[in-house]
């Protein structure tokens, strides 16, 4: 994904009010110069959720969520963080720049890709046969609309014709042509095809997939990769399920455009389907930033049991407390489409509602042609089932799931647990080790807190030499939050988490603002001052005394026998 500009993250937040962001979702009532509300992250019936204007801040004394205006749309509307600044930028109007360089050839690729729907929608009205196809297939005008299918007409050069101001280039770097094999020229990729556009989260067409209406050739084309279709990222219909409004705590996963299509026209509104290829990790982080739970739609045949087991080993790594993954095996011969029209949307939500979950389709493939009840068969089962057990982060799921393979083979917890290699730790991509044990001082933390509260108070403080050096724990954090707000003064508090975001230190900021601070900005200058000078002191004698315990027995250098002099000269002059 390409990166914003902080310099631009750090506008939208200025200019962004988080009681405005807030209040438009979660009416807000003012209390004093705050602002309180029941809070949406968990139930309750007096408000502890505060929105703080002086600080840019919310936060929830009951569940102790808390965070800045990006924080609160990603919390609250499951948002990722780009997809947030996009939020708040737009409703502020400004363009989001992709790169601190001028405009980006993806953006052109965006307004053509938005020219060839149209195009594309302006031929489905004037092409019979395209709009008798999908009548044929129960496609209402209604849906068609919603989901903006389109007709490429037939011929080598439709589209190169209807964006003549558009390259050669350019058309072929969006995936709309292709050049001939002999190099003389390009033509149409899709031609005589139904047009499903592909919509990103801020519902631009990046891609499309195609459905011949005559046999013969492939019976879908899809847009090639480019700079802006990453098919292992984008879902078909995920966009439409979102515009629809409807409830997506659960989210369907089927494998075809027409699936999703025909869902929507009985009123399932929140189908997706993944591009013709596997689902992905990505697919699935992004399912679940929305939906608590999903479900999988396969056929039941040989293919399609291969296809969910797939889906089952890139969702182990997914599975959390509070989330479901479940798998919906369809008869022999039936996709969602051809079944919701046969059985209705009851007889569909009623297998829905009937699903199988992970666990147990997990165990159930497994034990699949293992004579499980020979000591031979039980052994392989749990040998087969450890490394996929491992792959679930620690939780009250995989300890359930533990619990009931080893029951399954007969096997004591112990005697399954033994064999579970450990698993992976992982860490959000960016953060960085958290230090090994050293020694902590309660002013480090002291002084962070006035930071965040206080964040231009950096512009007026002298950092101690010797901080630089010390081996507290969190002083190279307070270091660099000390020449980062110096550097840049104007920042809110609620910006300056948004840059540490990804910093193993965000909780703990985030943690240190739940505190009250009883003095003025003013006042905090001052106290800053004293905490640095604390610390230098507290870092000073620390030194002398690892330098008066090695001197006992070991031989100092001539540079620590200076160091100590002085140190002793110091810490007795009493600065
Ligand atoms: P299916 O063959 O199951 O088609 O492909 P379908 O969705 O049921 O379509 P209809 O009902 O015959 O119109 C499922 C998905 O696999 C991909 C497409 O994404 C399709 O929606 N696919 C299929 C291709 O990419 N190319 C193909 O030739 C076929
Ligand atoms: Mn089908």
């Amino acid at each position: 994904m390409s990166r914003i500009p902080q310099s631009f993250i750090d506008e939208v937040i200025a200019r962004t009010d988080v009681v405005d962001v807030i209040n438009s979702r979660v009416p807000l009532k003012k209390a004093g110069r705050e602002f309180k509300a029941c809070c949406p992250f968990h139930d309750e019936k007096t408000p502890s959720f505060t929105v703080v204007p002086a600080k840019q801040f919310y936060h929830c004394f009951g569940c102790g969520e808390s965070g800045s205006a990006i924080g609160f749309l990603m919390a609250y509307e499951r948002l990722t963080f780009v997809e947030a600044i996009e939020e708040l930028a737009g409703a502020l109007g400004m363009e989001v720049p992709k790169d601190a360089s001028g405009p980006q050839p993806s953006q052109d690729l965006y307004g053509i890709m938005a020219q060839a729907d149209e195009f594309y929608r302006a031929q489905l009205k004037h092409h019979e046969p395209a709009v008798a196809y999908l009548k044929k297939r129960g496609v209402s005008g209604e849906v068609a609309r919603d989901y903006a299918i389109g007709y490429a007409p037939d011929g080598w050069d439709p589209v190169i014709k209807a964006l003549p101001q558009v390259s050669d280039q350019k058309l072929q770097a969006a995936g709309l042509t292709k050049t001939r094999d002999d190099g003389s020229g390009h033509y149409d990729r899709f031609r005589d095809r139904i047009m499903f556009p592909i919509r990103d989260h801020r519902g631009r067409v990046v891609a499309f997939g195609g459905r011949a209406m005559a046999d013969g050739g492939p019976k879908y084309l899809n847009s090639p990769e480019t700079d802006i279709f990453h098919k292992g990222r984008e879902l078909y219909g995920l966009y439409e399920a979102r515009q629809s409004r409807a409830d997506l705590s659960q989210l369907l996963v089927v494998e075809g455009y027409m699936d999703v299509v025909s869902l929507a026209q009985f009123g399932v509104r929140n189908a997706v389907a993944t591009l013709g290829t596997a689902t992905t990790a990505d697919h699935l982080k992004r399912l679940f930033r929305i939906a608590s739970d999903v479900v999988f739609c396969f056929d039941g045949d040989r293919a399609g049991r291969k296809a969910a087991w797939r889906a089952l080993n890139v969702s182990l790594g997914e599975v959390r407390d509070g989330r479901q993954i479940r798998f919906l095996f369809l008869p022999d011969g039936e996709d969602p489409d051809t079944l919701i029209r046969s059985e209705g949307a009851d007889g569909f939500n009623e297998r829905l509602a009937a699903a199988t979950p992970l666990s147990t389709f997990l165990m159930d493939h497994l034990a699949d042609g293992v004579d499980m009840d020979s000591l031979d068969g039980l052994a392989r089962f749990a040998e087969q089932a450890r490394p996929l057990v491992a792959r679930i982060p620690p939780g009250v799921y995989r300890e359930m799931l533990s619990e009931a393979i080893a029951k399954r083979c007969g096997l004591s917890r112990a005697q399954f647990d033994a064999h579970v290699p450990a698993p992976r730790r992982e860490r959000p991509a960016g953060a960085r080790p958290v230090p090994p044990a050293a020694p902590r001082s309660p002013w480090i933390a002291s002084a962070i807190n006035l930071l965040l509260n206080f964040p231009k108070i950096a512009e007026k403080a002298q950092i101690p030499e010797e901080l630089r050096s010390a081996d507290l724990v969190g002083t190279d954090i307070l270091i660099e939050l000390l020449e980062q707000l110096a550097a840049a003064p104007h920042l809110t508090t609620a910006a300056v988490l948004e840059r540490w975001r990804e910093h193993a230190a965000a909780p703990h900021f985030r943690a240190l603002l739940d505190k009250p601070v009883l003095i003025n900005a003013d006042q905090a200058v001052e106290e800053l001052q004293g905490l640095l000078g604390r610390l230098q002191k507290e870092v000073r004698q620390r030194r002398y005394d690892h330098l008066l315990e090695k001197s006992r027995n070991q031989t100092l250098t001539e540079t620590e026998k200076a160091d100590l002099r002085e140190l002793l000269s110091i810490l007795k002059g009493g600065s």
